[in-house]
């Protein structure tokens, strides 16, 4: 059989899962180029690979006649550029999250895609979290009634390690990390509660990472990875342009009237998301994200106020991979797709609205905090793609 070729664009950092997990001969895929600006990501790339061809110029790996499908694993202010040149050489796409960093870029992407009729698939990844998964099938169940509430803390204790060191502390790259890694949990709130936002308000600060020692050197920064690093305030060498906030809050209400929130903080000592769904008939929790998470269910009344024990918890075990296993399976979701059309998990009208959410409520956080309504999404764009889409 003809191997399957695939293209990988960014191949550092976050890019070293995509071709560990996706040059398999003998499933008949095989990672056939890597372009990376950074010589010595390239250099690992190729140790890896030794049969795949290295460029610095993305371009020229979309110039090869041999790829029929791309990876695209680089900084987000990235992905609208990249994404429309591979669509427009006729490459089928798969796309880190999120989407774009605009609402006029993810537009634009779904356009090109429609308009070159080549597949984008967006790298939502949590969709396919055992621990995710797990609780839409609780809520799906019935077992806490209708869902009319959806509450998400997010606590972050490598934002100093990664966020505020390198390109992520500045909004020319990200708009803001309300949006970079909010787009993550407002994708799995929209698909929990089988709806999407339709007013969002905010608010957001900065008051921990811009009082910490900064670089002066001029150097781009990299991330650091150290659990050493903490507090933040003995730890060196953070980006010398930080304008994003450090810690965010978001109210959004939804097309079927249920209302939810997301907070996020950068400065916390343990990280975690953590999702509480209320329902008519009970209420969900999860304590952990990945091997040994817990979901714990409520659906009895207790006596009075004080400590409620769950009336029954769940363990996850047994998970392995990257992100609980949710990269390899997204990645499989991927390759079956482009080759063999199966269905996709995740959809370019759900991440466009995640990135919409995150758009708006940065906007409003700095400004004057009001709600603030979402645009409708063009209705050529929703019939193309709604197929996989949350009604
Ligand atoms: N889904 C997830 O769980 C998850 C996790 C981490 C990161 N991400 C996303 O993955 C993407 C990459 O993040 P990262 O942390 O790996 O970033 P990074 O800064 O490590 O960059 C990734 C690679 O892209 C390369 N690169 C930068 N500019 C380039 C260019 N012009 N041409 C070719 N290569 C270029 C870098 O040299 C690097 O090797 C981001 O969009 C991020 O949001 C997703």
């Amino acid at each position: 059989m003809k191997p399957y070729r695939l293209g990988q664009i960014g191949v550092g950092g976050r890019g070293v899962v995509f071709y560990q997990n996706n040059h398999i001969p003998e499933e008949g895929f095989e990672i056939f180029a890597g372009a990376d600006v950074s010589d010595e990501a390239l250099e690992q790339f190729q140790k890896a690979i030794p049969t795949a061809k290295c460029c610095k110029d993305y371009r020229e790996l979309l110039a090869m006649p041999e790829i029929e499908a791309v990876f695209i694993i680089t900084p987000d202010d990235l992905h609208e550029e990249m994404a429309c040149e591979a669509l427009k050489a006729g490459k089928h796409v798969f796309l880190e999250k999120p989407l774009a960093i605009t609402i006029e870029g993810c537009e634009k992407i779904l356009r090109t895609a429609m308009e070159c009729r080549r597949k984008i698939y967006i790298g939502h990844n949590m969709r396919f979290m055992p621990v995710i998964l797990k609780m839409k099938e609780i809520i799906d169940s019935g077992v806490i009634g209708e869902v009319q509430l959806a509450w998400v803390r997010h606590f972050i204790n490598y934002g100093g390690d990664t966020y505020f060191h390198d390109w992520h502390s500045e909004r020319r790259h990200t708009t803001g990390l309300l949006l970079q890694k909010g787009a993550h949990d407002i994708d799995i709130i929209h698909w929990l509660m089988n709806s999407y936002t339709e007013k969002v308000s905010a608010m957001g600060m900065l008051s921990v990472y811009d009082k910490c020692h900064r670089r002066t050197d001029g150097k781009p920064g990299k991330a650091l990875w150290d659990v050493k690093n903490y507090p933040p305030e003995k730890v060196k060498d953070f980006s010398a342009v930080i304008d994003v906030e450090d810690s965010n809050m978001i109210m959004m209400q939804l097309k079927s009237g249920k209302q939810c929130t997301y907070m996020q903080c950068h400065y916390t000592p343990d990280a975690d998301r953590n999702y509480t769904f209320i329902g008519t008939r009970g209420r969900i929790e999860n304590c952990g994200i990945g091997a040994n998470a817990q979901i714990h269910v409520w659906t009895n009344r207790a006596q009075g106020a004080g400590s409620h024990l769950p009336d029954y918890s769940y363990t996850l075990r047994d998970i392995t991979g990257t992100h609980s296993g949710a990269d390899p399976a997204i990645m499989k979701n991927f390759r079956e797709y482009v080759r063999d059309d199966a269905t996709p998990v995740t959809s370019p009208i759900d991440a466009m609205r995640a990135v919409m959410v995150g758009v708006l409520a940065h906007e409003t956080m700095r400004s004057d905090m009001s709600c603030r309504t979402l645009p409708e999404i063009p209705a050529d764009l929703v019939e193309y793609f709604g197929a996989q889409a949350i009604k």
